[in-house]
């Protein structure tokens, strides 16, 4: 029983994904993926890739005295703000947290809010996202999302499939766990099919059957608001990203706190395992 590719890419157009192309899928693991810095003219190194735990807006609100909607809300508009600041300094992949799947145990009103928000901020943000060549795209278990909210990712998608000055990849009911299993039921499916062996499975197999298999690895996983946790935020693919914290909280995050985070980076020694001389 030999594994099939073109089985494997079937199945996975079957779950979703218009706007990811299968063919783009070059990613080999994660380590030489995530070491592909590019450097600008600065002394400054440039990740390709850095993901963002947008956290801290209901604290933002609270210190106003506003209601929590009131921090998303201005947590949503510094979003905007954060594709510029990456667009500019030559970022090519930028991962935001918007939604996890446990963000549902929250109250009601507020699950409501950050739904309404997610439509009225994408639909209105398109235009933007255009004259900055920005292309979107969304990981997450999106078919369990409402209809409302699936048709505003399938159209941000294909609309913005052709620009390449960034790609803006927003986690929305996005959990890496439920990520991790919905790559093994791919796999599973396979094998039950009698298309793939089980001993075939390796790193390179499970990689290509998470959310964005073309996209690479974070080189670098910013956290605001104080927390030190990843908060089921990309399990698999943060193996070797560096991570930077700050007490600062989402929504007043600035051009100033992504400068001390790409400083921190510049001066990190990313050995993936082995020995790198200084
Ligand atoms: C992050 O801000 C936004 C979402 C999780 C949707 P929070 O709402 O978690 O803000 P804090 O952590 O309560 O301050
Ligand atoms: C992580 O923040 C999720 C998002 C920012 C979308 P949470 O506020 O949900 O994380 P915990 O509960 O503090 O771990
Ligand atoms: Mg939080």
């Amino acid at each position: 029983m030999r594994f099939k590719w073109s089985s494997l890419f079937r199945v996975m157009r079957d779950f979703r994904k218009p706007a990811s192309k299968l063919s783009e899928s070059t990613r080999v693991d994660g380590a030489k993926q995530a070491s592909s810095d590019e450097t600008g003219d600065s002394n400054i190194r440039i990740p390709q890739h850095v993901a963002v735990i947008m956290d801290g807006n209901g604290r933002w609100a609270k210190n106003r005295n506003l209601p929590r909607q009131a921090g998303h809300r201005a947590g949503a508009e510094n979003l905007k703000a954060l594709c510029r600041m990456c667009g500019n300094r030559g970022i090519k992949y930028l991962t935001v947290y918007a939604f996890s799947t446990e963000n549902w145990s929250r109250p009601d009103d507020e699950v409501h809010a950050l739904m309404n928000l997610f439509g009225e901020f994408f639909r209105r943000y398109d235009t933007e996202l255009a004259a900055e060549g920005i292309r979107l795209r969304f990981i997450g278990d999106i078919p369990a999302l409402p209809e409302d909210i699936r048709k505003i990712i399938v159209e941000g998608e294909a609309n913005s499939i052709n620009r390449d000055n960034m790609q803006l990849i927003v986690a929305f009911n996005y959990g890496g766990r439920r990520e991790i299993v919905q790559a093994c039921q791919k796999l599973a499916l396979l094998v039950q099919q009698g298309e793939l062996e089980p001993a075939a499975i390796d790193e390179t197999l499970i990689s290509q059957s998470l959310y964005l298999p073309d996209v690479p690895d974070p080189d670098l996983i910013i956290r605001p608001s104080g927390e030190m946790r990843l908060s089921n935020f990309l399990l698999w693919q943060c193996a070797y990203s560096e991570f930077w914290y700050s007490d600062v909280l989402w929504p007043d995050f600035s051009d100033a706190h992504l400068d001390q985070a790409l400083e921190a980076y510049t001066d990190r020694n990313r050995r993936f395992g082995g020995v790198k001389s200084v």
